[in-house]
């Protein structure tokens, strides 16, 4: 049994047996007649809806839950939409785990950004204090140094191993760049660049290695806010209360009008920052994905005509 090529199964009437990779719990939705299940089997950056219609053949996966199967699909199109239709689906046998379908950046590479991002804002002003409770914080024994391999999402933008590291540092350099371009946040620059850093550090908790965690209902703005809360004593000796309050603010309000609405400037500034880098690096990978090379749908704004990009 071989892990199947996931673009190629797409391809109508197509029928492919193999391993399939599940990193979110499969929905059941109700149909005319009776119950049908949705979800995406993920493999490397392809990410590919599948259904599957009858509750005997989904049971196993509902029972389960996220994980590798054992599958046979059958590619299948609906009004110009690409899914997999499910005709089997069993826990595997064949010995691959979850590695073997997650896609991983580079630690030299995300390592050599971090030190970059962090020399061009030292240059703007942070200082050595904040740069040290940057450090002990996401060394912090509870992280087990997840920080730097867990994924930024299970799916839409940057869920690959390294991920989280990923955003935050891109959301860093962006941050740099509005520095630059408005000076006068540079007397805020410890702040907004420890808030940033701390921002989505709860998905280590909220996720396991890219699979929804145990515990997923206690969002990572809720296990982040737990987090500083241990940190609580060393943040204020460090800054002050305002400024542990103010970073409190970041991280429950960061998502904006998607969550809890910003009370502080600097949760608007970091939500902007976030919406952008996630939005941006969303749609890059929408557009990779199979089955959106002439156009791609977006929630927002109905079909969109692709772009050019370099490999
Ligand atoms: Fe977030
Ligand atoms: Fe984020």
């Amino acid at each position: 049994m071989s892990i199947i090529d996931l673009k190629n199964a797409l391809v109508k009437d197509t029928v492919s047996r193999g391993s399939v990779f599940v990193s979110e719990p499969a929905q059941v939705r109700s149909g005319r007649k009776n119950d049908f299940a949705v979800g995406q089997f993920c493999d490397k950056n392809v990410q590919v809806d599948f259904k599957i219609w009858d509750e005997v053949t989904f049971l196993p996966l509902i029972k389960n839950g996220p994980g590798v199967y054992d599958t046979e699909v059958v590619g299948s199109e609906y009004n110009d939409q690409k899914y997999l239709t499910v005709r089997s689906i069993q826990p595997s046998t064949s010995g691959y785990t979850k590695a073997d379908f997650l896609d991983a950046i580079p630690d030299f590479m995300l390592e050599a950004n971090w030190r970059d991002v962090f020399s061009d804002l030292k240059q703007l002003g942070l200082s050595d204090t904040c740069m040290q409770l940057i450090n002990s914080t996401i060394e912090d024994p509870s992280l087990d140094s997840r920080f730097k391999t867990e994924g930024a999402a299970i799916r839409h933008h940057d869920n690959k191993i390294g991920g989280l590291f990923h955003h935050t540092t891109k959301m860093l350099r962006l941050l740099a760049t509005i520095i630059q371009n408005n000076p006068e946040l540079s007397a805020s620059i410890d702040l907004l660049t420890y808030g940033i850093v701390v921002h989505d550090i709860g998905k280590v908790f909220e996720y396991d290695n890219l699979t929804v965690s145990d515990t997923w209902y206690a969002s990572h703005r809720i296990r982040g806010i737990e987090l500083l809360a241990s940190l609580k004593d060393a943040i204020i000796s460090a800054f002050d209360e305002p400024f542990y309050r103010q970073v409190q603010s970041i991280i429950a309000e960061h998502h904006g009008e998607y969550g809890d609405r910003p009370n502080t400037v600097a949760a608007a500034i970091v939500h902007y920052i976030d919406l952008l880098e996630s939005q941006v690096t969303g749609i890059i990978q929408m557009q990779q994905a199979p089955g959106n090379e002439e156009r791609l749908l977006t929630r927002d704004w109905g079909y969109l005509r692709p772009l050019k990009l370099s490999e």
